[in-house]
């Protein structure tokens, strides 16, 4: 068992940190899993070091912090269906190189996700994580005060569209069922994080496509200026993989962002996914 205790080391004021003194496929005792918890909230992304774990492990893992999400769409691990399988290489390049928030197609996103290094690239394939509590408070009162309250749409389809899930008949029929079981859904433009009730920005490139109460070329423009703003490097941190590295973000107030910068050669990795609750909004 882990008996060892955690240590935390920031890796920037906004975001990220490196946890030591827990061997993660032993699993997590309740304890360990609370610290963890709350350097989560504190932190936003934790990295493990050298940690080798296999599905069947991961999945344990996760499933101490809550119910997983099966996804809809990417592949599996075999006969761990909560294990999603990240195998990128030039015949079947990344599609997460831009900023996102995962699963906030979702009436209730991901609170939280574990992915590890399976197969890594000689060199590249760096993932970047941007803290939306560090974008909401570095944006000026006057547009703080004209975003809170307002409501985004989310959509599936701008992050798997047809033409690039679709493409084999098999890969069609999951992908419609995939369709018809979520449709765009509205979530909060400024959350209310759940835990720790800190405010912070809510859209993301990946699934956002318009701020409802505004007009189209409003909501263009003002989408437009909060996804360059949340990428800024100041919100941001960058983790360089090696083998066995595993990461646990806070999907809630959190985006990512996977460089494709090491094709043709492969990388693959897998996620488990921690289902979350309903986004809202409450005032200070
Ligand atoms: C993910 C994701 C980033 C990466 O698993 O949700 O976006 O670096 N992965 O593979
Ligand atoms: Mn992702």
């Amino acid at each position: 068992m882990n008996r060892s205790t955690l240590t935390i080391e920031a890796l920037g004021p906004a975001i990220g940190a490196r946890v030591g003194g827990v061997s993660l496929a032993d699993g997590v005792d309740d304890g360990q899993r609370d610290a963890l918890l709350a350097a989560l909230l504190k932190h936003h992304v934790l990295f493990f070091e050298g940690q080798p774990i296999g599905p069947q492990a991961q999945r344990a893992l996760a499933a101490r912090f809550g119910d997983l999400h099966i996804h809809p769409v990417y592949p599996q691990a075999p006969g761990v269906p909560e294990i999603i399988v990240l195998d990128t290489s030039h015949d079947n390049p990344p599609d997460n190189d831009n900023w996102h928030t995962d699963v906030t197609f979702l009436a209730a996103p991901a609170m939280g996700a574990i992915l590890s290094a399976q197969l890594l690239p000689p060199g590249g394939g760096d993932t970047l994580w941007a803290s939306g509590i560090a974008a909401w408070e570095a944006l000026s009162k006057p547009w703080r005060t004209m975003l809170a309250g307002l409501n985004a749409e989310h959509d599936f389809l701008k992050s798997f569209p047809a033409h690039r899930f679709a493409r084999t008949p098999e890969e069609k029929v999951r992908w419609e069922k995939a369709r018809s079981d979520h449709p765009p859904r509205l979530h909060p433009v400024v959350r209310t994080h759940p835990v720790s009730g800190r405010q912070g920005l809510f859209v993301n490139e990946g699934f956002t496509t318009r701020i409802v109460e505004l007009s189209a070329g409003e909501s263009d423009a003002v989408l437009r200026q909060l996804f360059a703003h949340g990428a800024r490097p100041e919100f941001t941190v960058r983790w360089r993989w090696k083998l066995g590295d595993v990461a646990f973000w806070d999907n809630r107030l959190t985006q990512h962002y996977a460089t494709a910068d090491y094709l043709p050669a492969r990388r693959v990795m897998h996620r488990a996914t921690i289902v979350g609750d309903v986004p809202f909004y409450r005032p200070d």
